[in-house]
């Protein structure tokens, strides 16, 4: 049998409650899942039903209210925030449903972020990486362009680029086509399974786009806070 930190994720009884004025909400219970190193899953379900605060909970940037979450090995609960954004910018992209572009920076400097924070490639390197990949979503044109002045499409390409920018062993991407006409979705789409077959990147996506979904490896149901995991 694998061991739980032989998986990209590993999540065993975690659940997320949070106090509000009507008392406590319990918005996820007692949810178990894994992923293995390359796996595509989709994660599906209705408004609501908790799938952005169980990505959130995956990728570290969120904690549990009770259960365990390995990620690339290691035990979420046991890091501090500091050593959990040290794991997110070694192995993590992620690509969020509102996009959180940086207002005060270009295009091209939203997606060389990443590489400087992590600061292993030179600022030249890290511009010329940064454009390559916005010439992959279709935006070699729109790189000097300010978040505001991007339609939500554009806004949600230049969140992808910046999420792979760092080619992370794994990617997730809340709505990734979610603003995006079929054609821009497409192109999307093929770049995440590009990065998948190339790179071996794992994906783990929320999404609505039931042809999307049905790409996967996996479709994972949520249904209220739980899940309810389908073939
Ligand atoms: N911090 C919070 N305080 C109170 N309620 C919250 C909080 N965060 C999320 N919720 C509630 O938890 C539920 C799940 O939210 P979540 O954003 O995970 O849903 P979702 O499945 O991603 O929905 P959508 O498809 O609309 O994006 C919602 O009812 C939401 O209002
Ligand atoms: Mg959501």
């Amino acid at each position: 049998m694998r061991k739980e930190s032989d998986r990209v994720i590993a999540v065993k009884g975690v659940s997320k409650r949070v106090v509000d004025a009507s008392g406590e909400l319990a918005i996820l219970d007692d949810i178990g899942m894994h992923v293995d190193a390359g796996e595509t899953v989709a994660i599906v379900g209705e408004s609501g039903s908790g799938k952005s605060t169980l990505l959130g909970l995956l990728a570290g940037l969120d904690t549990a209210s009770s259960g365990t979450i390995h990620l690339l090995g290691q035990e979420l609960g046991a890091l501090d925030e500091d050593a959990r954004a040290a794991l997110r910018a070694r192995g993590v992209g992620f690509v969020f449903q509102a996009f959180q572009l940086m207002p005060h920076l270009t295009a091209l400097e939203n997606v060389m972020l990443p590489l400087e924070l992590r600061g292993d490639v030179s600022r030249r390197q890290a511009r010329e990486q940064a454009h390559a990949l916005l010439e992959r979503v279709g935006l070699g044109s729109r790189v000097s362009h300010y978040p505001r002045v991007l339609s939500g499409g554009e806004q949600q390409r230049v969140a992808l680029a910046r999420a792979f920018v760092t080619q992370p062993a794994v990617l997730f991407a809340d709505e990734p086509t979610g603003s995006l006409d079929a054609a821009t979705g497409e192109a999307v789409s093929a770049l995440m399974f590009e990065m998948n077959r190339s790179h071996g990147a794992t994906l783990v996506l929320v999404t609505h786009d039931l042809s999307l979904a049905r790409r996967c490896d996996r479709v994972i149901t949520m249904r209220a806070g739980r899940l309810a995991e389908a073939a």
